[in-house]
């Protein structure tokens, strides 16, 4: 096979252009040129910030394709730019809330690869999850990331073994502010739902519901997942939750809705789990948590320690993998 062409090291090491970008997003610098405030001066009095530091920052995005500078010092949107008007682009960028955590945790990566573990704690001073209990403006950004002002609304839809007739209650466990569970329900009028999640995540969940006109068929309970979970349902739904989590933590989780779910129950995994020759990535997640995209050897092992059984997996036509599991 021909070598490919080299990659420009230089370019993909040069850190200027992420953090310029999440500076500008942070200090709503495109939302302030979209006011009139097109001239440097004008615009950093609105920002609050140094002219000629914005300036050069500015100028440097101006260079790789973002903003327009029309005459000296005078600034215009691009296509590029106007996308940092979308309060859903901004939710991962702005340094003030989740972006700025997702931000500063690569700088721990050094400590990650050396031991395997995340080294979250050592910038923050607490580990992810805590620290977001600690800081209710960055979990309340962090839930609205997850949600559907920032990942869109979810697709409700793929296939189960024996098909969804079977199935009557639901309960989304680490299910967010309810975006997923809300979809089910809207489109699947037979079915009630529950959304386990931590207490100041579920008590932000009634706008979803409400929005969805789903309501009335939901029941919301604030608690942990380590802890035994609300039994009896015909599905215990784990979508992104397991990939953020160890070996051990996952197995936990695992294990609550095993033991929920029986004796009739199933658990359906989304987003956690994919084939066994997928090649392996390198996410956020793993550096906010040390959790990980576990392929389907890996997943069976966990989920047989956890009392459950691998009964179906594969890549539906929605582009979730889905993996059904069983109590043994
Ligand atoms: C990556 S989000 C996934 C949310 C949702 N399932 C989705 O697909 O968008 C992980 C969720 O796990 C929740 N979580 C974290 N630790 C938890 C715990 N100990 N008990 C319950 N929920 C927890 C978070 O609040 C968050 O909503």
């Amino acid at each position: 096979m021909p070598e490919q062409e080299p990659a420009d090291l230089g370019a993909l090491s040069d850190l200027r252009t992420p953090w310029c970008i999440h500076v500008i997003a942070t200090l709503r610098i495109a939302d302030h040129i979209a006011a009139g405030n097109v001239e440097i001066d004008s615009l950093a009095a609105a920002a609050g910030c140094d002219a000629d530091a914005l300036h050069r920052v500015l100028g440097h995005l101006v260079g790789k394709g973002v903003f327009q500078e029309t005459a000296p010092g005078r600034f215009a949107l691009n296509g590029a730019a106007r996308g940092l008007l979308d309060p859903g682009a901004r939710l991962g960028l702005d340094l003030a809330g989740i972006g700025g955590r997702m931000a500063y945790a690569w700088g721990t990566l050094p400590n990650y690869v050396r031991t395997g573990a995340p080294a979250y704690r050592e910038h923050f001073g607490l580990p992810f999850w805590e620290d977001l209990d600690a800081h209710p403006d960055v979990a309340a950004s962090f839930d609205a990331l997850i949600g559907p002002a920032g990942h869109g609304t979810p697709n409700p839809e793929f296939q189960l073994t024996g098909g969804w007739e079977q199935v009557r209650t639901v309960v989304d466990v680490g299910g967010g502010t309810g975006a997923m569970l809300a979809e089910i329900l809207r489109t699947k009028p037979e079915i009630r739902g529950t959304l386990v999640d931590l207490p100041k995540t579920v008590a932000r969940s009634g706008e979803t519901f409400h929005a969805a006109g789903v309501a009335e068929r939901v029941t919301t309970v604030g608690q942990s997942f380590f802890d035994a979970l609300p039994v009896g349902a015909d599905l215990y739904l784990l979508r992104g939750v397991l990939n953020d989590w160890p070996d051990r933590e996952a197995t936990a989780i695992l294990s609550r809705c095993a033991e929920a779910a029986r004796p009739t129950g199933r658990v359906v995994v989304l987003k956690s789990v994919g084939p066994d020759d997928a090649p392996k990535v390198l996410e956020i997640e793993t550096v906010l948590l040390g959790g990980k995209r576990r392929g389907m050897a890996e997943f069976r092992e966990l989920a047989r320690r956890a009392g459950l059984e691998l009964r179906a997996a594969g890549r539906q036509p929605s582009g979730y993998f889905v993996v059904e599991c069983f109590p043994m």
